[in-house]
Formats: C-alpha cells, structure tokens, sequence
C-alpha cells in the first residue's frame, strides 16, 4: 500500500488516523507519519512524528508522494495544499466507511468526510474540504474549495457555500441558501437570508455578528 503523510497532528489529525483505521480491509494507505508545524514529541496514537513541513523533500526522495491535510483553518489548509502541490505531493480523498454517500454527489481532490455524514443527490463538493462529523448536505449542495461544514450541520437541498467558509457545529440554514466565500456561520445559527461573502452570522434567525478573519 502506498504510503501517506498526515499534515497536522492535533484533534483533526488524529480524527483522520482514525478515519483511516476505521477504512479495515478497504483501506488503501499506509499511515506512514504525521508532520506539524510544532511536531509533538511523542507518537500520536501510535503514528510516528516525522517533524515539520521542512522534512517534505527528504520524504519525497523516500518515496512518498500522498498527504492529506489536517488542518482545520480552511485558508491555512489551502496555503498549504498550494505549497506541497508545488513539492509534487498529492492529496486523496478519505470517507470514513459510516458515510453515506449518493452515487450521484461528488467529491474534490484532498477532500474529507467524517463519520455518519450524509450528501445527497447532485451534491459537489470542492477540493480540501471538510465534511465533519454528521453533517448532512443535502442534494444540489455546491460546497466551495476549502469550505468545512462542522458537526452536526444541516444544509438542505441546494445550498451553496463559498470557498473558505465555515459553517459551524450544529448551525442549519433554509432551503436553497446562499452563504459567501470566507463566511462564518456560528455553532448553533439559523441561516434564513443570504449570507454575504466574509460575513460572520450567528442566532435564530442568523443576524451579523462581525467580520470573520
Ligand atoms: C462565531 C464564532 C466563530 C465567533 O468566534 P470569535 O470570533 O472568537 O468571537 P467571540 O467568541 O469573541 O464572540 C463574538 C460575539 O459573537 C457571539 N457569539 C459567539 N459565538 C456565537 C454563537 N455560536 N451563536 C451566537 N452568538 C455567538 C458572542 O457572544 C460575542 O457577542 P458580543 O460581542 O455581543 O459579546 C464562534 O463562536 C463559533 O461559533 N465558531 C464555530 C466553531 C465550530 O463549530 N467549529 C467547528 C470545529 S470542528
């Protein structure tokens, strides 16, 4: 099995060594390290710490050619995919087998998709996205580049997030949603309007909360 590199070895990190154990038989990686920017000393479960982003092209000369990034910021995480893509790395997509996937839904380079999500009929979702834990988009969905729908998120039928934008734990919007790209949409929130590009919503109903970063 061909080897694969872990960017980010906090809880994200950990949530995709995880994901790849869960895989079992259909797994087709090998967990060969993980890499951070403060590299822990220590095994995180069980997965060696092979240093920075600065052992990158020693890893390459070893062989290795595959990360996925666990990164939770989504501008940080794209920063970085533009900077190992120009290293040569590529970056699979891992679903977690409780997923439950339409046939019909597609998924972008470097993407992830965490236990017991749900993605409908027609959804797209970009590359490097996060769908976290138990989410469900629904069908039509069109999901940015770098966008991360926290646990527990509900999109109905076609919503559509812009690139970078965070739709928090929990929060929920109404059918057919537009939410902009760098948006933050706060744990909890109720999306019943449009939500401009860079926006940070929160509440029910979801009324502005400031400017996310
Ligand atoms: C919205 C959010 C990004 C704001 O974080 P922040 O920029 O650190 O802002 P603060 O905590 O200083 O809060 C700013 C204001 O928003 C309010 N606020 C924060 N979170 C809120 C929420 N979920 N719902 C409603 N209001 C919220 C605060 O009460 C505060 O109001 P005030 O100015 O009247 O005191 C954050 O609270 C949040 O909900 N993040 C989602 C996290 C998430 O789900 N991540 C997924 C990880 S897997």
């Amino acid at each position: 099995m061909p080897g694969l590199l872990i960017l980010g070895a906090g809880g994200h990190g950990r949530s995709l060594i995880e994901l790849l154990r869960a895989q079992g038989a259909g797994c087709h990686w090998d967990i060969a390290g993980l890499l951070d920017a403060n590299p822990p000393a220590a095994p995180v479960l069980g997965v060696p710490v092979m240093g920075t982003e600065a052992a990158l092209p020693a890893l390459w000369q070893q062989g290795l050619r595959h990360v996925v990034l666990a990164i939770g910021h989504n501008a940080t995480r794209l920063a970085a995919a533009a900077r190992l893509r120009a290293l040569g790395f590529d970056f699979p997509t891992l679903v977690h087998p409780s997923a439950i996937l339409a046939a019909s839904a597609s998924l972008g380079e470097g993407t992830v998709v965490l236990p017991r999500v749900v993605l409908g009929a027609g959804a797209r979702v970009g590359a490097f996205a996060i769908l976290n834990s138990g989410c469900v988009v629904e069908h039509d969905a069109e999901i940015g580049e770098g966008a991360h729908i926290a646990p527990g998120a509900v999109l109905p039928g076609h919503v559509s997030v812009g690139a970078r934008a965070l739709l928090g734990a929990g929060s929920c919007c109404v059918v057919g949603a537009r939410i902009g790209a760098d948006a933050v949409v706060a744990a909890g929130a109720a999306v019943t309007q449009e939500v401009a590009a860079g926006a940070m919503v929160g509440g029910v109903p979801a009324r502005a909360l400031g400017k996310s970063g």
